[in-house]
């Protein structure tokens, strides 16, 4: 089976290495924060044994799937894999320099993939030797559970590097979509505008947080409202992606809602913080 280093044990990176784990690839994880890491794998362990708990996978299946996963504290442990999947937070500058670091030490034949929600793979791979096997691999939250993942071409990927990311995303049980590399992709391009939009509502006073959740839960048959989905993204990631968009394409109609940046801007990021528009601390939501 493949072998795979996931870069950044956040709540994606949790997510994709989980996948993989339990999809029979040889796992690699690190993160910058030993803590991170640490809650990371933990996290991991939680929830394949919640599977078990839950009778959706055998012990000695989980047990397999944790024995694939590796921990490393340094990113320059890491050996030669076969594809890489950075998922750290939304910042160019912090990827490129990972991109200039995965460049050097992994194997000439390594597929370099970014979960970036909306950074160009073009500007990414730029940064490296080998802009034709650098790509877009965007999960969707909460990974294990969401079936897409979009692949996303840069302007030198060559086409063996998308059939190989291809094939890896339907052995992770994903279903790719391609897309190319515009800001934002597809998903983000056509689903922040409409939480931007939610947070305008919300801060013009159209209605109040409730019935704009409610609204789009019940009318549009969404799983989750904006405003709780938003949480869930996380605000900071919102706000990230929006900035992408907006300069990207030079055009308001994406600028961030006030509102959202002045939650940013008091540290208020959601159900990762323990409040957003909703707020966590006493809830398991
Ligand atoms: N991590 C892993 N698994 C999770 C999870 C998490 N954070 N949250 C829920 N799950 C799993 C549960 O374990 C459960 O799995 P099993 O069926 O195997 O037991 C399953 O999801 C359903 O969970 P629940 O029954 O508890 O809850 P639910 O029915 O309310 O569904 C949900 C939860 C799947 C999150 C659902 O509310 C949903 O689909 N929400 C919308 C999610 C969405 O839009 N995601 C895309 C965000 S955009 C993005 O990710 C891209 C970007 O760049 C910003």
């Amino acid at each position: 089976m493949p072998s795979i280093l996931v870069v950044g044990a956040g709540q994606m990176g949790q997510g994709i290495a989980q996948t993989a784990a339990v999809s029979g690839f040889q796992v690699f994880v690190t993160d910058a924060l030993p803590d991170g890491l640490n809650r990371g794998t933990d996290n991991i362990k939680h929830r394949v044994q919640g599977q078990v708990d839950k009778g959706l996978m055998s012990l000695a299946d989980a047990e397999l799937a944790i024995s694939r996963l590796n921990a490393l504290d340094r990113l320059e442990d890491a050996p030669s894999v076969d594809l890489v999947v950075e998922a750290i937070w939304e910042d160019e500058a912090a990827k490129l320099e990972i991109f200039r670091t995965l460049d050097a030490r992994m194997g000439s034949a390594t597929i370099l993939a970014s979960n970036t929600s909306s950074i160009s793979i073009t500007r990414l791979a730029r940064v490296t030797k080998r802009p034709q096997q650098v790509i877009g691999m965007h999960f969707m939250n909460p990974v294990p559970v969401m079936a897409l993942v979009e692949v996303i071409r840069g302007e030198l990927t060559a086409d063996a590097t998308v059939r190989a990311v291809l094939q890896w995303a339907k052995d992770l049980g994903k279903i790719p979509v391609e897309a190319r590399d515009y800001p934002g992709f597809v998903a983000n391009r056509i689903l922040m505008p409409m939480i931007n939009e939610a947070i305008f509502a919300l801060g013009e006073g159209v209605a109040d947080r409730d019935a704009i959740d409610t609204v789009m839960k019940l009318g549009m048959h969404h799983p989750m409202g904006p405003l709780t989905l938003a949480d869930f993204i996380g605000l900071d990631t919102c706000l990230s992606i929006l900035e992408v968009l907006y300069q990207g394409f030079g055009d308001p109609k994406y600028r961030p809602a006030p509102l959202l940046r002045k939650m940013v801007d008091a540290g208020l990021y959601g159900k990762k913080s323990g409040r957003g528009f909703y707020d966590y601390a006493s809830s398991a939501l």
